[in-house]
C-alpha cells in the first residue's frame, strides 16, 4: 500500500461504514417510506449478503490502508443474524500501529434490550440510538409502524446499565414533523451522559420526497434550545467529526448537530461506505458503487484488493453536500440516488 492515500481533494481514508442489512423493521418517513419499502420491493437475497468472513476480510484490508473506525449500519443492523459473532470478528482487527478499531453501531434501538449483552460482550464499544421524538404520537407518525418510544428508550436505558464508552441518540429533525420535540428530547437527555444529535433531513435516496421547506437548519434548532438552557459551542473530538458540539452553560452535558444541508462538512469527509452487497460507494449521495464483492467471490488475494480500493480512492471527487444546491437547480430529477438502508446512513 502506498503512502499517499489521499483522494483528489486531499482527504485520508480512515473510516468505514458497513451495512450488514438492507431491511428494517421501522419505516421512517424520510429513509424507508412505506409506499416504496412494500412487500414488492427488492430486498437482497440472502446469497447476495456479504457473508461475516467477506466483511472482515475487508475490513480489515481497510484497517491495513489507514481505516481506524468501523460503523455497522443498514438497515437495522441487530436484524442481521448473530450480529454479535461479526463483532466478535471486527474486534480482533489490528490497526498496522496495533490498536484496536473504533467499533461502533447506529440502531434503532427497538431489539437493542436483547442484544446489548452479547454485543458489549463481543467488543462493541460505543453505541448510537436513532430517536425521533418522545411523543408517542409524534414519533409512531415518522416510524410509521406504530412503534412505542419506551421501547426504544429502555433500549438506552439498557446499554447504559451495560456501561459502553458512549452512547448518543442522533434524532433527524423534519419540519412540521417533530420540531416541537427539540425541547423534550434535550431535556431527556441533558444530564444523563447521552449525546444528543440533531440531524438536518437530507436528499438521501430517491423515495423519500425531500424538499428544502421541511429542512430545520440547526442554527434554528440551537438558538430554540438556547433559549431555554444557555449554550456554548466546543472544538470537535477530532478533525472531520459530523458533528458539530455545543455545551450548556450549566455544565450538564453536550449536544451536537449535524448539517450536511446547510452547512456541508465535506471538506475533510474521510468516510468510506461498503453497501450489503459489497459494493464500495465514496459519498452518501453516490448514483455508483465499485464491486468488491466480485472482486472478494473471485480468487483475488489482499494485496489486489488493497491496491484496487486504493486507486478508487486516490480518484475520489465526492463533495455532494457543498454542491447540492447548484445540482438540484441544475438538473432537479437527476439519476436515482442509492437508498440509505442499502448503502448506510
Ligand atoms: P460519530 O462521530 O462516531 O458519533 O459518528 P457519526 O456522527 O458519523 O455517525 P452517525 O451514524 O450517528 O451519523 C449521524 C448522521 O450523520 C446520520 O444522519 C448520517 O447519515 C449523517 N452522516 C454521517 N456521515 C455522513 C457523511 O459523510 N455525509 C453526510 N452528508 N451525512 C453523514
Ligand atoms: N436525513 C437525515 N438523516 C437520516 N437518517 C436516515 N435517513 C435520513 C435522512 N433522510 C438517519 C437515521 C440514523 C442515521 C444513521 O441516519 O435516523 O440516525
Ligand atoms: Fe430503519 Fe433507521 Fe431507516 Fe428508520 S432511519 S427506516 S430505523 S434504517
Ligand atoms: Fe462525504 Fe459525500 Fe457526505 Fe460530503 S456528502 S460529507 S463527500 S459523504
Amino acid at each position: 500500500p502506498n503512502s499517499s492515500n489521499q483522494d483528489t481533494r486531499g482527504r485520508l481514508l480512515r473510516d468505514l461504514r458497513i451495512s450488514v442489512t438492507d431491511r428494517c423493521n421501522f419505516r421512517c418517513t424520510y429513509c424507508m417510506p412505506k409506499e416504496v419499502f412494500n412487500q414488492d420491493y427488492p430486498y437482497l437475497a440472502h446469497d447476495e449478503l456479504l457473508s461475516f468472513e467477506e466483511i472482515t476480510r475487508l475490513a480489515t484490508i481497510f484497517a491495513s490502508l489507514g481505516v481506524e473506525k468501523i460503523r455497522l449500519t443498514g438497515g437495522e443492523p441487530l436484524l442481521r443474524k448473530n450480529i454479535e459473532v461479526l463483532i466478535d470478528m471486527l474486534a480482533k482487527i489490528r490497526t498496522p500501529q496495533g490498536e484496536a478499531l473504533d467499533l461502533t453501531l447506529t440502531t434503532n434501538g427497538s431489539i437493542l434490550r436483547k442484544k446489548v449483552a452479547a454485543l458489549k460482550a463481543a467488543g462493541l464499544k460505543r453505541v448510537t440510538v436513532s430517536l425521533d421524538g418522545l411523543d408517542d404520537a409524534v414519533f409512531k407518525k415518522m416510524n410509521d409502524v406504530d412503534f412505542p418510544v419506551a421501547d426504544v428508550l429502555d433500549g438506552i436505558a439498557a446499554a447504559q446499565e451495560n456501561r459502553f464508552e458512549s452512547i448518543k441518540v442522533n434524532m433527524v429533525v423534519k419540519k412540521g414533523g417533530n420540531e416541537r420535540e427539540i425541547i423534550a428530547m434535550a431535556q431527556r437527555f441533558k444530564g444523563t451522559g447521552v449525546v444528543l444529535r440533531f440531524i438536518e433531513y437530507m436528499d438521501v435516496g430517491s423515495s423519500n420526497g425531500w424538499n428544502m421547506a421541511e429542512v430545520v437548519p440547526s442554527q434554528e434548532v440551537i438558538s430554540t434550545i438556547h433559549a431555554v438552557y444557555p449554550l456554548e459551542p466546543i472544538s470537535p473530538n477530532y478533525s472531520g467529526e459530523v458533528a458539530k458540539r455545543w455545551r450548556y452553560l450549566d455544565g450538564s452535558g453536550e449536544i451536537g448537530v449535524i448539517s450536511s444541508v446547510t452547512q456541508a462538512f465535506c471538506g475533510d469527509c474521510s468516510r468510506a461506505r461498503i453497501s450489503t452487497d459489497g459494493q464500495l460507494y465514496l459519498c452518501l449521495f453516490a448514483n455508483d458503487g465499485f464491486d468488491f464483492k466480485s472482486m472478494l467471490r473471485s480468487g483475488k488475494n489482499d494485496l489486489e484488493i488493497a491496491n484496487a480500493i486504493m486507486s478508487v480512492w486516490s480518484k475520489r471527487d465526492d463533495h455532494y453536500s457543498e454542491i447540492r444546491g447548484s445540482l438540484l437547480e441544475s438538473a432537479p430529477s437527476a439519476g436515482p440516488k442509492v437508498e440509505m438502508s442499502y448503502i448506510g446512513g
